[in-house]
C-alpha cells in the first residue's frame, strides 16, 4: 500500500476559538506549529513544546519554552489556565496520565484545563493505519486550514476516555462539547 492508501482521513472539521479563557497566565501544551492558542491570547500565553523548530514556526506573542509536557518545570499553582489544542493526540496514550498529573499540579485552584482533540477510532487492521484530520480553525485573528496526522496503532481515543482520565486525576468536568469528530472538554481543578 502506498502512503495515500494508508490514510484514514476525516475531512471538513470546524473548530471555533472564542475568547473564552479567563486569566493572565495561560500555559499552552504543545504550542508550536500554528500556535493557535498563542495567536488568540498573545502575551498571556506560555507555549511549551519539546520541538524548538515547531516553536520557532509559531506566531510571536507568547513566551516560548522548549519543554516536554511529561515533565513540566514550573512550580505548583503557577497558571490560571492550561490549554491543549490537538496535542494529546500526538502524545503516547501510556503517557497521558502523567501529562494530566503535571497539568493538574501547575494549575491554580479553580483553574481550568481546556482540551481540544479528536476521536480516533480503534485500528481494525484494514491497512489504513495513518489517521489524518482536516481542520478549519476559526479564530478572532484569522481563519486557518490545516491537517494533523498520527499513527492509528494504539491511539484510539474519544471524549469518554479523556473525561474518565481527568476525573481519575481529580479534575471536575464542567463542560464537554462534541462536534462531529472533534471535541472540547473543560476541566476544573
Ligand atoms: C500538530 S501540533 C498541534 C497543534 C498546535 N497545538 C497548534 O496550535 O498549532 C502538536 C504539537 O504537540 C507537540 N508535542 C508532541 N509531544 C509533546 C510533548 N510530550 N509535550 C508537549 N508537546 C508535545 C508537537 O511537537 C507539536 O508541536
Amino acid at each position: 500500500m502506498n502512503q495515500d492508501e494508508r490514510m484514514y482521513i476525516i475531512e471538513n472539521q470546524k473548530v471555533t476559538i472564542e475568547r473564552e479563557i479567563n486569566g493572565d497566565k495561560i500555559l499552552d501544551i504543545g504550542g508550536g506549529g500554528e500556535g493557535v492558542i498563542g495567536l488568540c491570547y498573545g502575551k498571556n500565553v506560555v507555549a511549551i513544546d519539546p520541538r524548538k523548530d515547531e516553536l520557532e514556526e509559531a506566531p510571536d506573542g507568547p513566551l516560548k519554552i522548549v519543554m516536554d509536557a511529561r515533565e513540566l518545570s514550573f512550580l505548583e499553582n503557577s497558571f490560571d489556565a492550561v490549554t491543549s489544542f490537538f496535542t494529546l493526540m500526538y502524545i503516547s496514550k501510556k503517557e497521558h496520565e502523567k501529562v494530566f498529573n503535571e497539568i493538574y499540579n501547575v494549575l491554580k485552584k479553580d483553574g481550568e484545563f481546556v482540551l481540544w482533540d479528536t476521536i480516533i477510532p480503534k485500528y481494525d487492521g484494514d491497512g489504513k493505519d495513518i489517521f489524518v484530520i482536516q481542520l478549519e480553525i476559526i479564530t478572532p485573528a484569522k481563519l486557518l486550514k490545516t491537517g494533523y496526522g498520527v499513527s492509528r496503532k494504539d491511539t484510539e481515543q474519544d471524549i469518554e476516555y479523556f473525561v474518565k482520565l481527568g476525573q481519575k486525576i481529580g479534575f471536575n468536568v464542567i463542560k464537554r462539547e462534541k462536534q462531529d469528530q472533534i471535541f472540547k472538554i473543560v476541566f476544573k481543578k
